[in-house]
């Protein structure tokens, strides 16, 4: 389903990415591990189009979207649950699932009632501020804004990020359930290793804006992935 292909991407001067590629097939969950600043949130970025990629290619179902908008990729069926949610604190939680309209034609434009299976407190606090919300219910949110899309890739940036451990069970819960779905193809950025490798079909290891180790869940050496992520 998702194609990197050997992309590169620039900060200005700075280069954050070198020659980084990456696969993402439906009903998997591929994991992306590495260090702080070594460049997951900035593939992630180039996978969704909130920054452009200066050489090489990204791929969705054969067709290289590398040119086109955020907008455009998500009418193409990719969802991104960004790193640190940015929900909109001011509006309910029915207002900030339904910003997840925007690339939907009018008749696909409601709720699918799965979300509020996967997270019932949504369907509690509808109402609610998405600012009154917990750390752990406005990711839920975010993963919940992303869904209301149906997305074909669904790309999320660190979810367990600050974290309560009950809510990192239940979003592990969910992560698990649409994989076992089989419709859409999950890229999933983790520093936690053994929350990755129990969830993952294959994995990608990053260290200084490179990909230095990769492949299926079966080939995932515990010590030598830690290698990467110990500071
Ligand atoms: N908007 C930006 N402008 C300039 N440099 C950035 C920007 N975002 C990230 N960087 C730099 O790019 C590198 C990779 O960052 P990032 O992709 O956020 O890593 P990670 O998500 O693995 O922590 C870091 O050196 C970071 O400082
Ligand atoms: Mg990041």
């Amino acid at each position: 389903m998702l194609n990197v292909d050997a992309i590169d991407l620039h900060y200005g001067a700075a280069q954050a990415l070198r020659g980084v590629s990456l696969t993402a097939e439906v009903g998997q969950v591929t994991a992306v591990l590495g260090r702080n600043g070594v460049g997951k949130t900035s593939l992630m970025r180039a996978i969704v189009g909130q920054q452009p990629v200066s050489k090489g290619a990204v791929r969705l179902a054969g067709e290289d979207i590398s040119r086109l908008a955020p907008y455009d990729r998500a009418r193409r069926g990719i969802a991104f649950v960004p790193q640190g949610r940015e929900i909109f604190p001011l509006l309910t939680v029915k207002e900030n699932l339904e910003t997840g309209f925007a690339p939907l034609k009018r008749r696909d434009r409601h709720v699918p009632g799965e979300i509020y299976d996967l997270f019932p407190v949504l369907k509690d606090m509808l109402h609610r501020r998405g600012g009154d919300l917990s750390g752990g219910q406005q990711q839920q949110l975010a993963i919940g804004r992303a869904l209301v899309t149906r997305p074909r890739l669904l790309v999320l940036d660190e979810p367990t990020e600050g974290i309560q451990p009950s809510i990192i069970k239940d979003i592990g819960r969910a992560i698990s359930y649409l994989r076992s779905k089989g419709e859409m193809a999950i890229v999933l950025v983790e520093q936690y290793f053994e929350w990755a490798r129990d969830l993952c079909d294959a994995y990608a290891v990053m260290d200084r804006g490179q990909v230095v180790e990769a492949g299926p869940r079966s080939g995932m050496v515990e010590a030598q992935v830690r290698r990467w992520l110990s500071v």
